[in-house]
């Protein structure tokens, strides 16, 4: 086989689309989307969202789609093709999602587990399950493993094949469940009227930064994940339509969630008087398993369903993330995938174990494994959402925007006309689109995350107290300085240790997979003499 003859990525249009909807359809729409909703105004947070998702989330996905599919390389290489001195902007992009799945492993477990109580009757009580230390580390294994099998297939025979069959599959599920549910009688109109009744009142300001930080997790956007999704994709697959796709997906999915929750949470309310947790954890550990344990036979298998789409929406989230760093040290090691993986997947297993038992440590009510008064999961998650991924998102928009094509003119350097002609003549095709995507990509969707930093930074240090004046929080800053510290120790490990060298492109993996080959061969050959 020679070089250049098979290419290293997704096999199809559809497989690209549904892989990437994979990565985007996670633990963000069924259970943050539905209960940030119903929490900010309803439909109110629900226009404003998909608002966000068309204005930011869509331009930063054709963006980080295109950085990568132009260099067919993992994100350090594909932003050192955007600039020569840009190839940090790709580190950032490597560690951001290395950080979000030690923790996302751990919820990724107690899905696993809950999956597999639905036909025990003693399912409702989490606090027990998460108080155990040796469950939380066995359940959060068996969720890594299960993802690392997937990886290790590669994309097209790993995550292409399993994408294809897991992603119809999930929204298969959660259409019949949210039918179900909304067919359960007393109640459901409650259950709606919580979930979207619109109040733009409550959403106030706080609620449209919370719509457009959801926005950027949910699309997995950011970071290095559509970056190297999109590395894989051929000539022939379309950056534009497939990001639309991919976000209209996901959206309806974040959608479907609640209507699938919420009428199921106040018809059981409507017949028991009960009143249950709506958001956080609790929401989706606890109340889901209470309602399915009220309904019976039909509930056992309804919670086998809904844990089993959960698990399927964690598990494609995380061969995303688990990807990315896992193509890097592919190419610039250039070790094989399987030795890459399990590189990754012991890291990724060993830092969980103390973020599991944090979590469970924090949900008993016990403070003592925190840092700056957040348990080790919240933690983590607010410096990647709040702080860096911004950064990451606002990185890929001024690379691919202002660097990736340098004017003779200087005036060129600021007309968004100029760039618009360079991506359409470099092959980046929008169609009616593509000029209003230049200006957006240089101008109005940098400016609209540079808020979200702004501001997202400024609630954590100066929130607001119970009568609403803002106080300092040492807590708070103590986390937004540990999120600058990683990027600023990011940045400092590529100029030491990256900058100058050979970081790899997506063909290495063929020739390491040949090179593998060869020597088996002659292992063989070598034997039978
Ligand atoms: N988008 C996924 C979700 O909604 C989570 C995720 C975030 C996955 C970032 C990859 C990267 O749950």
């Amino acid at each position: 086989m020679e070089k250049g003859k098979k290419r290293n990525g997704f096999g199809s249009g559809i497989g690209f689309i549904l892989a990437a909807a994979g990565s985007a359809i996670g633990l963000g729409n069924l259970w943050s989307f539905p209960y940030k909703t119903s929490a900010n105004g309803g439909a109110a947070f629900v226009i404003l969202y998909i608002l966000s998702v068309i204005v930011i989330g869509s331009i930063v996905m054709i963006a980080e789609m295109y950085i990568g599919k132009r260099a067919q390389a993992n994100p350090i290489s594909a932003y050192k093709k955007t600039h020569k001195n840009l190839g940090w902007l790709g580190l950032f992009a490597i560690i951001i999602p290395f950080v979000i799945v030690c923790y996302y492993s751990v919820l990724g477990g107690y899905t696993v587990k809950f999956t597999l109580n639905s036909f025990t009757q003693s399912n409702t009580d989490i606090l027990p399950f998460v108080g155990n230390v040796g469950d939380v580390i066995l359940f959060t294994a068996i969720f890594i493993v299960l993802a690392v099998i997937i990886v290790m297939g590669g994309i097209k025979n790993g995550i292409e094949k399993a994408s294809k069959i897991l992603m119809p599959a999930l929204f298969f599920i959660i259409v019949a469940i949210a039918i179900y549910s909304l067919c359960l009688g007393e109640g459901v109109v409650d259950g709606l009227d919580f979930y979207l009744n619109p109040n733009f009142a409550e959403l106030g300001f706080e609620g449209v930064l919370a719509a457009m930080s959801q926005a950027f997790f949910s699309l997995s956007l950011g970071m290095g994940i559509i970056v190297s999704y999109g590395s894989y994709a051929g000539k022939d697959i379309k950056v534009g339509k497939s990001a639309v796709m991919i976000a209209i997906f996901d959206t309806l999915v974040a959608l479907l969630a609640g209507l699938a929750i919420f009428p199921a949470i106040f018809h059981h309310k409507a017949t028991t008087g009960m009143e249950l947790e709506t958001s956080g954890i609790l929401l989706m550990f606890e109340t889901m398993p209470i309602i399915f344990n009220s309904m019976g036979t039909v509930g056992q298998i309804v919670s086998f369903f809904f844990f089993a789409m959960v698990v399927i929406a964690a598990i494609t989230s995380v061969i995303s993330l688990m990807e990315v760093a896992t193509q890097f040290i592919i190419q610039k090691f250039k070790i094989h995938r399987k030795k890459a993986i399990l590189i990754i997947a012991i890291i990724t297993f060993s830092l969980s174990i103390p973020i599991g038992i944090s979590l469970g440590l924090s949900l008993n009510g016990d403070s003592t494994l925190t840092i700056f008064g957040y348990n080790f999961l919240d933690f983590l998650d607010s410096i990647t959402n709040v702080v860096l991924m911004p950064l990451g998102a606002l990185g890929a928009c001024i690379a691919l925007g202002w660097f990736a094509f340098p004017a003779k003119k200087r005036s060129d350097n600021f007309n968004p006309m100029f760039l618009y002609r360079s991506l359409d003549a470099e092959g980046l095709k929008l169609g009616w689109f593509g000029k209003i995507f230049a200006v957006m990509l240089k101008y109005v969707t940098p400016v609209l995350i540079a808020v979200v930093e702004v501001f997202g930074v400024v609630e954590f240090i100066f929130p607001q107290n119970a009568v609403g004046d803002r106080v300092f929080n040492a807590n708070g800053l103590g986390l937004v300085l540990v999120a600058y510290a990683i990027c600023a120790i990011a940045v400092a490990i590529y100029f030491i240790f990256f900058k100058n060298k050979d970081t790899g492109v997506n063909a290495d993996e063929i020739d390491i997979e040949h090179q593998l080959a060869l020597k088996k061969e002659q292992k063989e050959i070598d034997k039978t003499n």
